[in-house]
């Protein structure tokens, strides 16, 4: 009989985009390596995302977070061929940028603010009134304002670049377990020892939690409460004959349609909190069709593609939770990415590998992270 090894270095608690990013990266120092996942890899909101890279667009106030967002957008590119070596597989990055678009003359005032503040840190990012506009994207409609081009906001095809991530980690040693759920974790003279599954026990120097809007509930095991709820989203897609449009366009945080390299185009997404019912309903596919369409009159005519849902693991201040247990050793957290978990995967992976690995930190960066700062607040 086969013997199943149940001894590891690390056990990663989750096979989303940022348990798969950690145990590449672990993976590639010659750790030992398990990722354990309650069903299938990329089964949640890592392959519902619309795989937007939009640090800037979707981030409007310097501090740590948009730091981090920035260091992790410029990783793509090189990435992406890295990835493609070590799994072979095309995350399908793209990278002709977005445009943030004004529908009246008041958000175009606000976007034109956001455009002297973001040439800050990118100046080739500019306003582009409605003529120069639609000669960029003839499709968008004659009512658009204007817009903020965002020459390096990419994207990528997120379910791709999860598996990519885990398979890359499998050609450096690591292990994946998928339907396996973790329960509890072992706690030994004040550190963790392993955890507790439903296919048995997994003894690991270190455990890392990347259970995405899954987290508080497993952190209670261990004693802490932290704040991450699902925020749904829902999303569907359309396929034209000839691409109508050729850059990601982002209206708001609730309309935007991304044209994926495969021809199909995304359009998301709904907000709705505190809900882990996963059902696609009508009234949220509707309001997405009515902004999109208001948007791109074309989209009407498109052949309809699919739809689905998931679920962003939000914290409440729209910030991740990325560090040690405060209580118990050698027990990490990382999760509540919320709105931008596969923009921030690759920066993710790489600080919670030196974070495992002892290595030095930008310790003023990471404060903003740390898993007690709600409690403080809360008093
Ligand atoms: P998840 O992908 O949810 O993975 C967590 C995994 O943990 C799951 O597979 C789950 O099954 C597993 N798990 C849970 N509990 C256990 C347990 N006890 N034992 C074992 N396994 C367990 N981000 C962007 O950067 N750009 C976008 O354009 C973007 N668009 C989005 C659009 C939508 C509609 C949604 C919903 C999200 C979007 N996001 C986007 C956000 C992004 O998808 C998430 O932040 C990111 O996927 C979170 O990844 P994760 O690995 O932390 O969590
Ligand atoms: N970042 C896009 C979304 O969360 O819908």
């Amino acid at each position: 009989m086969e013997q199943v090894e149940n001894s590891f270095d690390v056990a990663i608690i989750g096979g989303g985009i940022n348990g798969s990013s950690i145990a590449y990266q672990l993976a590639k120092m010659g750790r030992k390596v398990i990722i354990i996942e309650k069903e299938r890899l990329a089964c949640q909101a890592s392959s519902a995302a619309a795989g937007m890279l939009a640090a800037q667009a979707e981030i409007e106030q310097d501090g740590p977070l948009f730091q981090l967002a920035l260091k992790s957008q410029a990783m793509f590119s090189t990435l992406s061929s890295e990835l493609f070596e070590y799994s072979g597989i095309d995350i399908e990055f793209v990278n002709k940028g977005m445009l943030k678009i004004a529908e009246t003359e008041e958000i175009a005032a606000e976007v034109k603010k956001q455009v002297s503040y973001q040439r800050n840190w990118d100046p080739t990012i500019k306003w582009l009134d409605g003529k120069v506009l639609r000669e960029m994207e003839p499709s968008l409609a004659p009512s658009v304002v204007g817009g903020m081009y965002l020459p390096n906001d990419g994207h990528v095809q997120p379910a791709k670049l999860t598996q990519a991530f885990a398979h890359a980690a499998v050609y450096f040693g690591a292990e994946i377990r998928e339907n396996t759920e973790v329960l509890s974790f072992i706690f030994e003279d004040g550190q963790v020892k392993g955890v507790k599954t439903t296919n048995g026990v997994i003894h690991s120097e270190q455990v890392v939690v990347a259970t995405g809007a899954w987290a508080a509930k497993l952190m209670r095991e261990s004693g802490l409460d932290i704040s991450v709820y699902p925020v749904k989203g829902e999303c569907f897609s359309v396929r034209t004959e000839e691409p109508i449009i050729n850059t990601t366009i982002f209206s708001d945080k609730r309309c935007y349609l991304v044209p994926k390299r495969n021809g199909e185009i995304y359009i998301g997404a709904t907000m709705l909190e505190n809900t882990f019912d996963n059902k696609v309903t009508p009234e949220g596919i509707a309001s997405l069709i009515e902004r999109a369409t208001k948007l791109v009159p074309q989209i009407k005519e498109a052949a309809w593609e699919r739809v689905w849902s998931g679920f962003r693991p939000q914290t409440g201040d729209g910030i991740p939770y990325i560090g040690e247990h405060p209580k118990w050793k050698k027990l990490f957290v990382a999760a509540g990415h919320f709105r931008n978990g596969i923009l921030l995967s690759p920066i993710t992976g790489k600080i919670v590998a030196d974070l495992l690995a002892g290595r030095r930190q930008d310790e003023a960066l990471l404060a903003a992270f740390h898993l007690e700062r709600h409690k403080e607040t809360v008093g």
